[in-house]
């Protein structure tokens, strides 16, 4: 057993013991700050409940789903993620929660990763290019970092910025990011800018840190445990819910727009930790919705040419689970200027020129399929603004949509 203090910045939030053999928290003690508190973890007469931050804690370690882990833990004679948490106080580059050795005196200020630099040896081992440093130093934001695809933090030109790439035969997820951005950009919805990095023939997105210092990113996922939801409310309307016990501005107006943007790629993996909220770290302020990130799971990224096609049926998160469906939830189409996303296809071709996984066929399939999903939502506009689809001359969708919020 080990001892520790769950930290928020440089606030104390609670005695806590790590297990050595097994890095789960196996007690937690006195609580500090209720405030600091991880969101979304129950208090109740000032105890915190130990399976929620158990949860919360091993979230903070690298998922064992991810791409290529296995070989990584062995190279690092680890058994498993979570031991990497401990071996860099759990501190991350998007949120500041991190473990203080008891007794240690070690402060905030001297270890975190947004002020000092940090080992590249884990990152470059997830990436499978081995370490050049011996001894390897496990200090890294890469132990807390999120997600299935292969990742790593590098600080480029003084900013923190993650690299991130793709996966199975069209690698394409790095260049739907970067097209996402082109369309939010184009759209004028708050996101994260991705560049497109290509080294050995293999694409990767890069995007700089949207944290800092003094602020968190909260997951929708945890926001939506912060109320017991009834049966009879949905999961959108459950988000909303909880944001508005918050306070948190603007939430309703941001998935209008993550809901058009995920209409027009099909993203299919919008889950409730590909979306959140920002707070202030210290004055726990909420700022609003966080940019758009993570939307490279998108225009028919794991399937063959052949299956390239703007009507073909693909999964959808998180609200419901067919596209058609979900773009029923936008309450307000007010902002949306489908024309500015004239040429969008071109400029796709223009992003995968040269790439060995995406050829021609792909591209074009890719390219005639986008346009199509931008014909298929300009008619649902449409739609909503005559009451009826050029069509379709019964067109009631208006009675699935939740006005009144
Ligand atoms: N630019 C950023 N700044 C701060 N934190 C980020 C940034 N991008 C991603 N993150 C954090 O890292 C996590 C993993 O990143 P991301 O969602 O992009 O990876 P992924 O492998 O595509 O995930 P998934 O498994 O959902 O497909 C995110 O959930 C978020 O918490
Ligand atoms: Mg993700």
């Amino acid at each position: 057993m080990k001892k520790y203090m769950l930290m928020h910045k440089s606030i104390p939030v609670a005695d806590i013991e790590l297990d050595e053999a097994t890095c789960v928290i196996s007690a937690v003690g006195h609580v500090y700050s209720e405030d600091h508190v991880p969101v979304g973890i129950p208090v109740k007469k000032g105890l915190i409940n130990r399976a929620a931050l158990n949860e919360w804690w091993k979230g903070r370690a690298i998922p064992a789903s991810r791409v290529g882990i296995r070989n990584a833990l062995e190279e690092l004679h680890l058994s498993t993620t979570q031991k990497l948490l401990e071996k860099c106080l759990g501190l991350s580059l998007s949120d500041q929660y991190w473990i203080c050795p008891a007794d240690s005196g070690i402060e905030w200020s001297q270890v975190n990763f947004f002020e000092h630099s940090f080992s590249e040896d884990v990152g470059n081992i997830l990436f499978g290019q081995g370490s050049a440093s011996d001894p390897m130093s496990l200090m890294s934001p890469d132990n807390t970092s999120d997600g299935w695809l292969k990742k790593k933090w590098k600080i480029i030109d003084g900013k923190r910025c993650l690299i991130k790439g793709g996966s199975g035969a069209t690698q394409q997820e790095p260049y739907n990011e970067v097209l996402a951005g082109s369309i939010m950009k184009r759209l004028g919805i708050p996101h994260v800018e991705y560049s497109l990095l290509v080294e050995d023939d293999y694409p990767y997105s890069v995007c700089e840190d949207f944290i800092t210092s003094k602020t968190d990113l909260i997951s929708a996922w945890y926001l939506m445990k912060t109320m017991k939801k009834s049966n009879h409310v949905s999961v959108y309307q459950h988000y909303l819910d909880c944001c508005n016990a918050y306070g948190i501005p603007g939430i309703k107006e941001s998935l209008d727009r993550m809901m058009v943007l995920d209409y027009l790629i099909v993203n299919e993996d919008r889950h409730q930790n590909n979306f959140g909220v920002i707070r202030n770290a210290e004055t726990l302020e909420y700022m609003g919705a966080a940019p758009i990130f993570d939307s490279g799971t998108s225009l028919w990224f794991d399937k063959p040419t052949m299956m390239i096609d703007a009507r073909a049926k693909v999964g959808c998160k998180p609200f419901k689970n067919d596209h058609e469906e979900q773009i029923k939830l936008v309450t307000s189409f007010d902002w949306l200027d489908l024309n500015t996303l004239y040429g969008i296809d071109e400029e796709l071709r223009e992003l995968v020129r040269g790439s060995l996984f995406i050829d021609e066929k792909r591209c074009d399939a890719l390219c005639r399929a986008l346009r199509n999903r931008v014909d298929m939502l300009t008619d649902i506009v449409n739609t909503k603004r005559t009451g009826y689809a050029a069509d379709d001359c019964h067109g009631d969708v208006k009675e699935d949509i939740p006005y009144s919020n």
